[in-house]
């Protein structure tokens, strides 16, 4: 199957109440983890690669990749750019045959959030690419916030609602307590928010930051209306800790397939247990 554009796989997930993860990549083995996770589980899929990922494996090699495991895997995959912070880096996946990119302007004021993502919308929309943006600030749990600061930053629904209606973005990703990386302690998600959003919004929303927030929770933020899930750190740390193991079993073994492999395997289970919190096995 060739790479699909991500609005189906979350129109199809939100219709179904059920959510579609969206898994980083960085590299060739993690590539085939999230798709032998998820035809494991006969699950939709997004891969995910962010600058970092691309500047680390390069985009044509992220692009290959991708779509050499779209072209011979039985479930529908969708390759989409994480947090597009300019218009160039989303006009760059553009022409390189990402199917989605998200356009990052939680950075800015609203009006020139709203500005920058419309320019990828009008570009990106003709070509049947799938635009996510992010309105409210999700940040990452190393950032020094206090927690009566943290509500200044999440995601306000009237905004939500104006913000959607002005760039008719694909997905939207709304700050309710997550951030990226390993959390302190645990997180505490504003579900009365959430709902204020989905009452006003009726376009898919995304829950960035996932990795260690409690399955409960994330099963009720799917209930509320959450289609598409990130998951980044969790896979980081099975992979590295498995390769971690074979290493301090072994501190002389030096074939790079002896200590990835066992690093692949874990990470293809971690994503196959998320998937499987997410609802979205045998949807495919
Ligand atoms: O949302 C951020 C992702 O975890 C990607 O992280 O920029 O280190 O690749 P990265
Ligand atoms: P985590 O690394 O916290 O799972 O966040 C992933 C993410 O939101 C990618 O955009
Ligand atoms: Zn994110």
């Amino acid at each position: 199957m060739s790479l699909v554009p991500m609005k189906e796989l979350l129109l199809a997930a939100q219709k179904g109440r059920y959510a579609v993860g969206a898994f980083n990549c960085n590299n060739m083995e993690i590539v085939q983890a999230i798709i032998a996770a998820a035809e494991a589980e006969k699950s939709p899929v997004v891969i995910q690669a962010s600058q970092g990922a691309i500047k680390y494996a390069g985009i044509a090699y992220i692009t290959a990749l991708t779509k050499l495991a779209a072209e011979n895997s039985s479930v529908p995959v969708a390759l989409h750019l994480d947090h597009g912070t300019s218009f160039e880096q989303c006009m760059s996946c553009v022409r390189n045959g990402f199917t989605s990119v998200m356009i990052d302007g939680s950075k800015h004021a609203l009006e020139d959030n709203i500005a920058l993502t419309k320019k990828v919308a009008e570009v990106a929309h003709p070509l049947g690419i799938t635009v996510e943006a992010e309105l409210g600030k999700i940040g990452g749990t190393e950032d020094d916030i206090k927690v009566e600061e943290w509500d200044a930053l999440f995601t306000d629904p009237d905004e939500a609602a104006y913000f959607s209606r002005e760039t008719q973005v694909d997905a939207l990703a709304v700050a309710i307590g997550t951030a990226h990386g390993q959390y302190k302690g645990v997180p505490k998600l504003d579900f009365a928010r959430l709902q204020k959003i989905v009452a006003k919004v009726s376009t898919p929303l995304v829950l960035h930051g996932s990795s260690g927030v409690p399955s409960e929770a994330i099963q009720e933020a799917i209930a509320i209306g959450v289609a598409k899930v990130n998951i980044d750190t969790n896979i980081r740390e099975a992979f590295v800790e498995a390769a971690r193991k074979v290493l301090a079993a072994d501190a002389k073994e030096i074939d790079p397939r002896k200590v990835l492999g066992p690093a692949r395997e874990a990470a293809t289970e971690v994503i196959r247990e998320k998937i499987r919190v997410f609802g979205s096995s045998g949807k495919a």
